[in-house]
């Protein structure tokens, strides 16, 4: 097995960010430092990432998360702004446990967090076009032609985003409630979207990934994954 898949169902990262683990020379095969990506693990192998033993993870944890705005989607922060690992409490403390994927510093709702480096990676993969689905909020009326120049993609960082849903949910104290759904997971992606026809996204929860629904979990409280949810992810 190829060492980035090897060190991912370690659950150390999702595949990518494993290669660079594997890349920044972190990593030993019985004793011997390896930095190509095309190395393979074989059985008995000793494996050791800054000095501790690799070593596949068979019962994984899968979580959702309700994440309140204010806390970033990495497991640590030079700047020592609050992690969402936080809000798990002590229960998980010797695993290690990563989100799978982002939600940007002042958005909330659904995040997924796992051991399962593989899982990660299936989900995160653009080949897989999972839909988020999204409720945002912006100021004022929002017009059909607005919206229709989003639906039918716009250009962000020269690559035109594919096309997505959007409906209105309501409107009420000046605010339009939306629905978006897209099937890409660029970064800050809706909020970057509606700064294209210059509307600013001044609340956004992610509300569903895929099948998978938030639901009545309130913020900043976390459950496991039921059964038949792993099951769908891994057949995304
Ligand atoms: N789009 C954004 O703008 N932010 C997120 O966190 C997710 C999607």
């Amino acid at each position: 097995m190829r060492i980035n898949k090897y060190l991912a169902e370690c659950g150390f990262a999702g595949r990518r960010g494993c290669e660079q683990i594997v890349l920044a020379g972190r990593v030993k095969i019985n004793g011997k430092q390896v930095t190509n990506l095309a190395t393979t693990v074989e059985e008995n192998d000793l494996v050791t990432v800054d000095g501790k033993r690799a070593q596949p993870i068979h019962k994984h944890i899968y979580l959702m998360l309700n994440k309140p705005k204010g806390y970033i989607t990495t497991t640590s922060d030079e700047k020592g702004r609050k992690t969402v690992l936080e809000l798990l409490g002590n229960k998980f403390s010797d695993k290690r446990i990563f989100p799978v994927g982002r939600l940007d510093y002042e958005t909330e709702g659904l995040l997924l967090l796992t051991t399962d480096g593989d899982l990660c990676n299936r989900i995160t993969h653009p080949r897989n076009e999972i839909t988020k689905t999204y409720v945002a909020k912006i100021e004022n009326e929002v017009s059909e032609d607005e919206l229709n120049k989003l639906r039918a993609g716009v250009i962000l960082d020269g690559v035109k985003t594919k096309r997505c849903r959007i409906s209105v949910l309501g409107f009420d104290d000046k605010i339009t409630r939306l629905e978006v759904v897209i099937s890409e997971g660029r970064n800050r992606q809706v909020r970057r979207m509606f700064e294209t026809i210059n509307r600013e996204v001044i609340f956004l929860k992610r509300v569903g990934i895929g099948e998978l629904k938030l639901g009545g979990l309130s913020r900043g409280e976390w459950r496991e994954l039921k059964p038949k949810e792993v099951e769908y992810l891994k057949n995304v």
